[in-house]
Protein backbone atom coordinates (compact mmCIF):
# COMPACT_ATOMS: atom_id res chain seq x y z
CA UNK A 1 0.00 0.00 0.00
CA UNK A 2 2.40 2.25 1.08
CA UNK A 3 4.29 1.84 -2.07
CA UNK A 4 1.40 2.19 -3.89
CA UNK A 5 0.70 5.42 -2.18
CA UNK A 6 3.98 7.82 -1.58
CA UNK A 7 4.12 8.39 -5.71
CA UNK A 8 0.71 9.90 -5.98
CA UNK A 9 1.54 12.12 -2.47
CA UNK A 10 4.78 12.75 -4.19
CA UNK A 11 2.83 13.67 -7.99
CA UNK A 12 0.46 15.49 -5.70
CA UNK A 13 3.27 17.73 -3.77
CA UNK A 14 5.17 17.85 -7.11
CA UNK A 15 1.98 19.45 -9.10
CA UNK A 16 1.24 21.96 -5.94
CA UNK A 17 4.88 22.93 -6.29
CA UNK A 18 4.52 23.85 -9.77
CA UNK A 19 1.24 25.45 -9.59
CA UNK A 20 2.67 27.65 -6.29
CA UNK A 21 5.55 28.48 -9.11
CA UNK A 22 3.25 29.39 -11.85
CA UNK A 23 1.61 31.76 -9.44
CA UNK A 24 4.57 33.50 -8.42
CA UNK A 25 6.04 34.08 -12.08
CA UNK A 26 2.76 35.34 -13.20
CA UNK A 27 2.63 37.24 -10.03
CA UNK A 28 5.74 39.23 -10.76
CA UNK A 29 4.99 39.42 -14.40
CA UNK A 30 1.71 41.30 -14.04
CA UNK A 31 3.54 43.68 -11.07
CA UNK A 32 6.44 44.59 -13.20
CA UNK A 33 4.46 45.82 -16.44
CA UNK A 34 1.75 47.43 -13.80
CA UNK A 35 4.89 49.36 -12.31
CA UNK A 36 6.45 50.75 -15.56
CA UNK A 37 2.72 51.79 -16.51
CA UNK A 38 1.99 53.46 -13.19
CA UNK A 39 5.09 54.86 -13.42
CA UNK A 40 4.49 55.92 -16.75
CA UNK A 41 1.04 57.58 -16.26
CA UNK A 42 2.70 59.35 -12.93
CA UNK A 43 5.25 61.14 -14.80
CA UNK A 44 2.69 62.51 -17.31
CA UNK A 45 -0.20 62.73 -15.11
CA UNK A 46 0.74 63.63 -11.03
CA UNK A 47 -2.39 62.32 -9.39
CA UNK A 48 -1.52 59.43 -8.06
CA UNK A 49 -4.61 59.39 -5.86
CA UNK A 50 -6.67 59.00 -8.55
CA UNK A 51 -4.59 56.94 -10.29
CA UNK A 52 -5.03 54.60 -7.10
CA UNK A 53 -8.86 54.93 -7.41
CA UNK A 54 -8.90 53.80 -10.99
CA UNK A 55 -6.70 50.98 -10.20
CA UNK A 56 -9.27 49.77 -7.35
CA UNK A 57 -12.55 50.98 -9.84
CA UNK A 58 -10.84 48.89 -12.86
CA UNK A 59 -10.65 45.83 -10.59
CA UNK A 60 -14.44 45.90 -8.88
CA UNK A 61 -15.80 46.38 -12.15
CA UNK A 62 -14.07 43.47 -13.60
CA UNK A 63 -15.12 41.35 -11.12
CA UNK A 64 -18.65 42.75 -10.90
CA UNK A 65 -19.04 41.87 -14.45
CA UNK A 66 -17.67 38.65 -13.93
CA UNK A 67 -20.08 37.41 -11.10
CA UNK A 68 -22.78 39.31 -13.34
CA UNK A 69 -21.98 36.94 -16.63
CA UNK A 70 -20.87 33.86 -14.28
CA UNK A 71 -17.81 33.88 -15.67
CA UNK A 72 -16.88 33.55 -12.02
CA UNK A 73 -19.01 32.73 -9.10
CA UNK A 74 -19.91 35.25 -6.93
CA UNK A 75 -19.18 35.03 -3.08
CA UNK A 76 -21.90 34.91 -0.51
CA UNK A 77 -21.11 37.44 2.18
CA UNK A 78 -22.80 38.52 5.13
CA UNK A 79 -22.24 41.49 7.59
CA UNK A 80 -19.71 39.17 9.62
CA UNK A 81 -17.64 38.80 6.42
CA UNK A 82 -17.85 42.25 5.89
CA UNK A 83 -16.79 43.73 9.09
CA UNK A 84 -13.80 41.29 9.24
CA UNK A 85 -12.97 42.86 5.68
CA UNK A 86 -13.01 46.62 6.99
CA UNK A 87 -9.63 46.48 8.80
CA UNK A 88 -8.51 44.95 5.94
CA UNK A 89 -9.51 47.02 3.22
CA UNK A 90 -8.37 50.49 5.65
CA UNK A 91 -4.78 48.88 5.68
CA UNK A 92 -5.06 48.13 1.95
CA UNK A 93 -6.56 52.01 0.68
CA UNK A 94 -3.49 53.29 2.66
CA UNK A 95 -1.11 51.33 1.77
CA UNK A 96 -1.71 51.45 -1.84
CA UNK A 97 -1.85 54.88 -1.84
CA UNK A 98 0.91 56.01 0.27
CA UNK A 99 3.00 53.69 -2.35
CA UNK A 100 1.57 55.09 -5.64
CA UNK A 101 1.81 58.77 -3.91
CA UNK A 102 5.67 57.33 -3.23
CA UNK A 103 6.32 56.31 -6.85
CA UNK A 104 4.93 60.02 -7.81
CA UNK A 105 7.74 61.26 -6.35
CA UNK A 106 10.90 59.07 -6.59
CA UNK A 107 11.80 56.47 -8.70
CA UNK A 108 9.77 53.40 -9.24
CA UNK A 109 13.24 51.48 -7.67
CA UNK A 110 13.56 53.55 -4.44
CA UNK A 111 9.93 52.65 -3.59
CA UNK A 112 10.62 49.32 -4.08
CA UNK A 113 14.06 49.15 -2.18
CA UNK A 114 12.27 50.65 1.03
CA UNK A 115 9.34 48.69 0.77
CA UNK A 116 11.89 45.29 0.53
CA UNK A 117 12.25 46.60 4.48
CA UNK A 118 8.59 45.15 5.01
CA UNK A 119 9.99 42.21 7.01
CA UNK A 120 11.31 44.81 9.64
CA UNK A 121 7.75 46.28 9.68
CA UNK A 122 5.95 42.84 9.79
CA UNK A 123 8.89 41.94 13.23
CA UNK A 124 8.13 45.22 14.82
CA UNK A 125 4.38 45.05 14.65
CA UNK A 126 4.25 41.42 15.55
CA UNK A 127 6.53 42.30 18.65
CA UNK A 128 4.69 45.61 19.32
CA UNK A 129 1.45 44.40 18.28
CA UNK A 130 0.81 41.36 18.79
CA UNK A 131 3.93 40.66 21.94
CA UNK A 132 5.21 38.00 19.70
CA UNK A 133 8.73 37.24 19.81
CA UNK A 134 11.18 36.10 18.45
CA UNK A 135 14.65 33.57 18.21
CA UNK A 136 17.97 36.11 17.91
CA UNK A 137 18.33 35.47 14.47
CA UNK A 138 15.34 36.92 13.31
CA UNK A 139 16.55 40.58 15.22
CA UNK A 140 20.00 39.63 13.57
CA UNK A 141 18.38 39.84 9.76
CA UNK A 142 16.86 42.77 10.52
CA UNK A 143 20.00 44.81 10.75
CA UNK A 144 21.05 44.42 7.06
CA UNK A 145 17.29 45.17 6.50
CA UNK A 146 17.31 48.07 7.94
CA UNK A 147 21.15 49.15 7.23
CA UNK A 148 20.80 47.96 3.65
CA UNK A 149 17.85 50.65 2.84
CA UNK A 150 19.10 53.35 4.93
CA UNK A 151 22.65 53.01 2.81
CA UNK A 152 20.32 53.05 -0.34
CA UNK A 153 18.40 55.95 1.08
CA UNK A 154 20.96 57.80 1.99
CA UNK A 155 22.56 57.85 -1.61
CA UNK A 156 19.36 58.21 -3.59
CA UNK A 157 20.45 60.62 -5.90
CA UNK A 158 16.59 61.67 -6.24
CA UNK A 159 15.91 61.52 -2.61
CA UNK A 160 12.38 62.90 -1.85
CA UNK A 161 11.19 63.11 1.87
CA UNK A 162 7.18 62.08 0.61
CA UNK A 163 8.46 59.41 -1.53
CA UNK A 164 10.41 57.95 1.20
CA UNK A 165 7.52 58.20 3.91
CA UNK A 166 5.12 56.64 1.33
CA UNK A 167 6.95 53.74 0.64
CA UNK A 168 7.52 53.65 4.62
CA UNK A 169 4.17 54.19 5.14
CA UNK A 170 3.00 51.82 3.18
CA UNK A 171 5.31 48.97 4.81
CA UNK A 172 3.41 49.44 7.66
CA UNK A 173 0.03 49.35 6.67
CA UNK A 174 0.77 46.38 4.48
CA UNK A 175 1.94 44.18 7.23
CA UNK A 176 -1.40 45.11 9.18
CA UNK A 177 -3.26 43.83 5.58
CA UNK A 178 -1.54 40.92 5.99
CA UNK A 179 -1.86 40.11 9.31
CA UNK A 180 -5.65 40.57 8.93
CA UNK A 181 -6.39 39.14 5.61
CA UNK A 182 -4.93 35.85 6.56
CA UNK A 183 -6.94 35.88 9.52
CA UNK A 184 -10.37 36.93 7.60
CA UNK A 185 -9.18 34.04 5.23
CA UNK A 186 -8.96 31.55 7.38
CA UNK A 187 -11.60 28.91 8.05
CA UNK A 188 -13.76 30.69 5.14
CA UNK A 189 -15.55 29.35 2.16
CA UNK A 190 -14.11 32.15 0.07
CA UNK A 191 -11.15 32.14 -2.45
CA UNK A 192 -8.41 33.93 -2.61
CA UNK A 193 -9.83 35.47 -5.94
CA UNK A 194 -13.51 36.54 -4.93
CA UNK A 195 -11.51 37.85 -1.28
CA UNK A 196 -9.30 40.52 -3.38
CA UNK A 197 -12.38 41.49 -5.41
CA UNK A 198 -14.39 42.37 -2.19
CA UNK A 199 -11.26 43.96 -1.01
CA UNK A 200 -11.18 45.91 -4.00
CA UNK A 201 -14.53 47.17 -3.90
CA UNK A 202 -14.39 47.98 -0.39
CA UNK A 203 -11.17 50.22 -0.58
CA UNK A 204 -12.91 51.57 -3.53
CA UNK A 205 -15.57 53.19 -1.67
CA UNK A 206 -13.01 54.18 1.12
CA UNK A 207 -10.67 55.94 -1.24
CA UNK A 208 -13.06 57.92 -3.43
CA UNK A 209 -14.16 60.75 -0.90
CA UNK A 210 -10.30 61.21 0.37
CA UNK A 211 -8.99 61.26 -3.42
CA UNK A 212 -11.87 63.93 -4.30
CA UNK A 213 -10.82 65.89 -1.13
CA UNK A 214 -6.90 65.11 -2.14
CA UNK A 215 -6.92 66.39 -5.47
CA UNK A 216 -10.58 66.52 -6.96
CA UNK A 217 -11.98 66.46 -10.38
CA UNK A 218 -10.32 70.33 -11.50
CA UNK A 219 -6.89 69.34 -11.17
CA UNK A 220 -7.85 66.05 -12.64
CA UNK A 221 -9.69 67.54 -15.50
CA UNK A 222 -6.53 69.86 -16.11
CA UNK A 223 -3.80 67.44 -15.93
CA UNK A 224 -5.64 64.88 -18.31
CA UNK A 225 -5.76 67.51 -20.99
CA UNK A 226 -1.57 68.08 -20.42
CA UNK A 227 -1.12 64.42 -20.37
CA UNK A 228 -2.77 64.26 -23.49
CA UNK A 229 -1.01 67.26 -24.78
CA UNK A 230 1.85 65.31 -24.26
CA UNK A 231 1.21 61.82 -24.94
CA UNK A 232 -1.54 61.70 -27.40
CA UNK A 233 -4.64 59.76 -27.43
CA UNK A 234 -2.77 56.57 -26.25
CA UNK A 235 -2.46 57.67 -22.70
CA UNK A 236 -5.80 56.37 -21.75
CA UNK A 237 -4.27 53.22 -22.97
CA UNK A 238 -1.33 53.42 -20.52
CA UNK A 239 -4.31 53.86 -17.72
CA UNK A 240 -6.18 51.75 -18.74
CA UNK A 241 -2.83 49.09 -18.33
CA UNK A 242 -1.72 50.37 -14.68
CA UNK A 243 -4.93 49.94 -13.69
CA UNK A 244 -6.28 46.38 -14.85
CA UNK A 245 -2.21 44.99 -14.41
CA UNK A 246 -2.99 46.09 -11.13
CA UNK A 247 -6.01 44.32 -10.48
CA UNK A 248 -4.46 41.29 -12.08
CA UNK A 249 -1.06 41.25 -9.86
CA UNK A 250 -2.81 41.73 -7.29
CA UNK A 251 -5.96 38.95 -7.50
CA UNK A 252 -2.71 36.31 -8.30
CA UNK A 253 -1.27 36.89 -5.32
CA UNK A 254 -4.21 36.29 -3.21
CA UNK A 255 -4.61 33.22 -4.97
CA UNK A 256 -1.32 32.43 -3.83
CA UNK A 257 -1.82 33.68 -0.26
CA UNK A 258 -4.58 31.01 -0.04
CA UNK A 259 -2.29 28.68 -1.16
CA UNK A 260 1.22 29.46 0.96
CA UNK A 261 1.91 31.13 4.30
CA UNK A 262 3.02 34.45 5.30
CA UNK A 263 6.20 33.87 5.56
CA UNK A 264 6.56 32.15 2.01
CA UNK A 265 4.47 35.09 0.70
CA UNK A 266 6.58 37.76 1.74
CA UNK A 267 9.77 36.21 0.55
CA UNK A 268 8.34 35.72 -2.67
CA UNK A 269 7.01 39.30 -2.82
CA UNK A 270 10.52 40.62 -1.98
CA UNK A 271 12.12 38.30 -5.09
CA UNK A 272 9.23 40.03 -6.46
CA UNK A 273 10.46 43.50 -6.16
CA UNK A 274 13.97 42.64 -7.80
CA UNK A 275 12.38 42.13 -11.06
CA UNK A 276 10.88 45.06 -10.33
CA UNK A 277 13.42 46.95 -9.17
CA UNK A 278 15.74 45.72 -12.12
CA UNK A 279 13.23 46.20 -14.63
CA UNK A 280 12.78 49.47 -13.91
CA UNK A 281 16.16 50.55 -13.78
CA UNK A 282 16.24 49.78 -17.47
CA UNK A 283 13.32 50.86 -18.45
CA UNK A 284 13.46 54.60 -16.97
CA UNK A 285 17.43 54.73 -17.37
CA UNK A 286 17.47 55.49 -13.21
CA UNK A 287 20.48 56.31 -12.70
CA UNK A 288 22.57 54.76 -9.46
CA UNK A 289 25.63 54.92 -7.79
CA UNK A 290 27.60 51.48 -6.79
CA UNK A 291 27.05 52.55 -3.36
CA UNK A 292 23.44 53.08 -3.60
CA UNK A 293 22.68 49.73 -5.26
CA UNK A 294 25.11 48.17 -2.56
CA UNK A 295 22.62 49.36 -0.09
CA UNK A 296 19.67 47.39 -2.14
CA UNK A 297 21.54 44.25 -2.63
CA UNK A 298 22.61 44.24 1.56
CA UNK A 299 18.83 45.09 1.94
CA UNK A 300 17.64 41.84 -0.10
CA UNK A 301 20.01 40.12 1.33
CA UNK A 302 18.93 41.03 5.03
CA UNK A 303 15.45 39.87 3.73
CA UNK A 304 16.76 36.16 2.42
CA UNK A 305 18.60 36.21 6.10
CA UNK A 306 15.23 36.49 7.91
CA UNK A 307 13.41 34.20 5.40
CA UNK A 308 15.89 31.36 6.54
CA UNK A 309 16.08 32.79 10.80
CA UNK A 310 12.46 32.34 10.77
CA UNK A 311 12.13 28.83 9.52
C1 LIG B 1 0.48 49.81 -4.81
O1 LIG B 1 0.24 50.64 -5.63
O2 LIG B 1 -0.40 49.27 -4.08
C2 LIG B 1 1.87 49.36 -4.64
O3 LIG B 1 2.62 49.50 -5.78
C3 LIG B 1 1.80 48.00 -4.16
O4 LIG B 1 2.95 47.57 -3.73
P1 LIG B 1 3.19 46.02 -3.56
O5 LIG B 1 4.31 45.74 -4.49
O6 LIG B 1 3.55 45.86 -2.11
O7 LIG B 1 1.94 45.29 -3.93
Amino acid sequence: DINIELPVVDGEQAAQKIKIGIYFATWWALNVVFNIYNKKVLNAFPYPWLTSTLSLACGSLMMLVSWATRVADAPRVDSEFLKSLLPVAIAHTIGHVAATVSMSKVAVSFTHIIKSGEPAFSVLVSGLVLGETFPLPVYLSLLPIIGGCALAAITELNFNVIGFMGAMVSNLAFVFRNIFSKKGMKGKSISGMNYYACLSIMSLLILTPFAIAMEGPQMWAAGWQNAVAQIGPNFVWWVVAQSIFYHLYNQVSYMSLDQISPLTFSVGNTMKRISVIVSSIIIFHTPIQPVNALGAAIAIFGTFLYSQAKL
